[in-house]
């Protein structure tokens, strides 16, 4: 155990002097070093376990190492591990195959896939579909609060400026309209009487030229595309109220707007429908996905568009190739995923066990006055903290609970235990819960102890 401590002390040493730290986001006050992981658990270097509720930011919907897709791996890795992304492999176009049919399925209208690596590339890629088809049409809609990476392009469709402010602008940053944030409705509306005041709110930008969007005289609009998430993820896991999209979706048709999902954390059955959007019975003409893809064995992403956006006449070879994307050992792992999906019934087990986490969530809810909020869709679980006044953001003690929840030594049964919670929302008072959808019923009751003793601990 000494030698053990004494490793993981040269090894924090070396990670300060050479490791860049713009590439990762250093929440804690004492960082960990992870050495292994299996089903909802990751184990430090001392071997102690962590009840993983955030599972790499929903990037390992199917639990840690799942034996099918980690063999699939493995059997790549011993046959074609690689080759380049010029040439053909079986899984590349089985993969594209499974996404685009069941895509058709689901939105009824025909399309093809297109791979790269990471999430932010896909969004990238998205908006060269965007503006090749609109005809160089660069400006944007996004919603205030959305996340969609990091890179230069996608942070002028992220809304936070903290995003870009070190790096000027590059290209057209969008204009950012408020997302349907019930529990602290933008325009200070309640839902129940509300009549989404929101969305005639953004219908009125239509309504003459000089809102600076439309040219009434030929009801040209500027804009090319609204960039959507379904349920808004770092923003803090909002759900939308039901109709919203719907009436959001129609506007944007009205006007030939087209609207860009991104499905890249809540889809893969997150919400227990492998696209959100599935839940609120609109038709996006571009979906991107990436993380549970290949349940985070591989950093692949991609996106699906309509076959009038995307066939090979109007977005020519090359037109955002990339050297590792649709690698082989992505794709292996991205079919071997989407052959996992259709054994398991998780349009059932995720409502199920997400009912059940939110039930409990409740019940806790009525005994500490600093939960303001629970809410959820499937596994997509959001638990606002806030001052005992049940509103107020209390975004210190969000901390505090996170950092504790790290220290791996909460007592349960003389057993001792980490929480991994993750922290999201305008204020950074959301706990974001995305368990695996694999997490059995009594580790979700153990989450509740968990995070009760962490209540306990913090006075709350
Ligand atoms: C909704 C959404 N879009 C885009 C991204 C960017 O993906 P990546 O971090 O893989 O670049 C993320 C990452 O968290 C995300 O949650």
């Amino acid at each position: 155990m000494e030698s053990r401590k004494l490793k993981e002390k040269e090894l924090l040493e070396l990670e300060s002097k050479y490791c860049s730290y713009g590439d990762t986001v250093h929440y804690l006050e004492n960082p960990i070093i992870f050495e292994r992981c299996e089903g909802s658990w990751i184990f430090d270097m001392q071997g102690r376990p962590y009840l993983d509720m955030q599972m790499w930011y929903s990037a390992v919907n199917f639990g840690y190492r799942n034996k099918e897709i980690e063999d699939a791996h493995h059997r790549q890795m011993a046959t074609l591990p690689q080759v380049a992304s010029q040439y053909l492999h079986k899984e590349k176009i089985l993969l594209a195959s499974a996404i685009a049919k069941e895509t058709e399925k689901r939105f009824g209208t025909k399309g093809r896939v297109h791979f790269n690596v990471g999430g932010s590339q896909a969004i990238e890629d998205s908006l060269k579909l965007v503006r090749n088809y609109k005809k160089g049409r660069s400006l944007t809609f996004a919603f205030m609060g959305g996340y969609h990476g990091r890179t230069l392009a996608a942070t002028e469709i992220t809304s936070s400026f903290r995003y870009r402010k070190r790096y000027g602008h590059f290209g057209s940053r969008a204009t950012f309209i408020p997302y349907p944030y019930c529990f602290r409705c933008f325009y200070g509306k309640n839902l129940k009487d509300c009549g989404y005041e929101c969305i005639k709110h953004f219908e009125k930008l239509f309504e003459t030229e000089y809102y600076g969007v439309i040219d009434k005289k030929d009801n040209e609009v500027e804009y090319a595309a609204f960039y959507i998430e379904p349920l808004q993820a770092t923003g803090g896991y909002i759900v939308p109220p039901p109709e919203y999209f719907k009436k959001l979706s129609a506007v944007l048709q009205k006007y030939g707007i087209l609207l860009v999902d991104d499905e890249i954390q809540m889809g893969f059955y997150r919400t227990g429908k492998l696209w959100a959007t599935e839940h609120f019975g609109i038709k996006p003409d571009i979906v991107a996905f990436a993380k549970s893809l290949t349940n985070g064995l591989n950093p692949l992403s991609g996106i699906w568009a309509k076959e009038d956006l995307i066939n090979p006449l109007i977005f020519p070879p090359g037109s955002t190739h990339s050297t590792f994307s649709s690698n082989p050992l992505g794709t292996a792992a991205g079919l071997a995923t989407m052959e996992y999906i259709k054994k398991n019934n998780f349009e059932e087990i995720v409502p199920g066990k997400g009912e059940y986490i939110l039930s409990r969530l409740k019940d806790l809810q009525k005994k500490h006055k600093v939960i303001g909020d629970v809410d959820g869709l499937g596994l997509a679980v959001r638990v606002e903290m806030t001052k005992p006044d049940g509103f107020t953001p209390d975004r210190e003690l969000t901390d505090r609970i996170f950092q504790e929840g790290m220290k791996g030594d909460i007592k349960i049964n003389r057993k001792k235990f980490g929480l991994v919670l993750d922290v999201g929302g305008y204020y950074k008072n959301v706990f974001t819960l995305a368990p695996a959808l694999t997490i059995a019923y009594a580790e979700i009751d153990l989450f509740i102890e968990l995070f009760e003793s962490l209540l306990k601990r913090c006075g709350v």
